[in-house]
């Protein structure tokens, strides 16, 4: 018997990693925030005095953390930084990098942690590449302008000095590279419900998602 999978992909600051993980807590679902796998490699490098752009090296942080992940790694309050979101996304053009995280990926999803009766994802390339058989798929995207004002609204509340035009410039670097790279581009799944939440309080992505689920699964 497979578990139910439910993907979850979409630009940056859609609010698609507060969706999955709100739906995760609701259904009782282990849930994957697949760009910490992301992160975690671009500020590896990033740490270390590297370039990001240097595949050889990327690849190797891949392939070291394909075999020594462990939960807590995922935990660094560092990898939220926008510095860390940057350099995920340059490691995240390269095709071996996304290849040695893919068995993790759908591992996770196949067989959930601490005996979760389902698996949420979210990420770019969930329903497209990691599980392209899931339950349910949902993309979620907003006007960049709304999603950089949440995300310096974010930024403010922590004591993080950046100006807005600089989050919005961040995002829009990021998503052009996201959708613009060979590999696994950030795009909708053919059969992916499309939400955008421009206008939507968290709560009413929360109910619109769940009353989705529930009429599926
Ligand atoms: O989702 P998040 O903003 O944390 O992702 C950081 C970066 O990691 C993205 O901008 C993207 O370049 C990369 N990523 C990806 N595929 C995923 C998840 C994240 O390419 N499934």
């Amino acid at each position: 018997m497979t578990l139910p999978v439910i993907a979850i992909d979409g630009t940056a600051g859609s609010g698609k990693g507060t969706l999955a993980k709100s739906l995760a807590k609701k259904l009782g679902f282990a849930y994957l925030d697949s760009g910490k796998l992301y992160r975690y490699i671009g500020f590896s490098l990033l740490r270390a005095g590297k370039d990001p752009e240097n595949e050889a090296l990327a690849i190797e942080t891949a392939q070291k953390l394909k075999v020594n992940l462990k939960p807590e790694d995922l935990q660094d309050p560092s990898l939220s930084s926008d510095e860390a979101g940057l350099a995920a996304s340059k490691i995240a053009i390269m095709a071996e990098v996304r290849k040695s995280l893919l068995d993790y990926q759908r591992q996770f999803a196949q067989t959930p942690p601490e005996n979760a009766t389902g698996a949420v994802l979210d990420g770019r390339d969930i329903g497209t590449i990691v599980c392209p058989n899931a339950d349910i798929k949902l993309y979620i995207d907003a006007d960049i302008e709304i999603r950089a004002e949440r995300r310096h609204k974010e930024l403010q509340s922590n004591d993080i000095s950046v100006t807005y035009d600089a989050v919005l410039a961040d995002m829009r670097e990021r998503d052009q590279r996201d959708a613009s790279r060979k590999v696994a581009p950030m795009k909708p799944a053919i059969d992916a419900i499309m939400f955008d939440t421009s206008k939507m309080s968290i709560d009413e992505v929360l109910e619109t998602a769940l009353s989705v689920i529930r009429k599926t699964l």
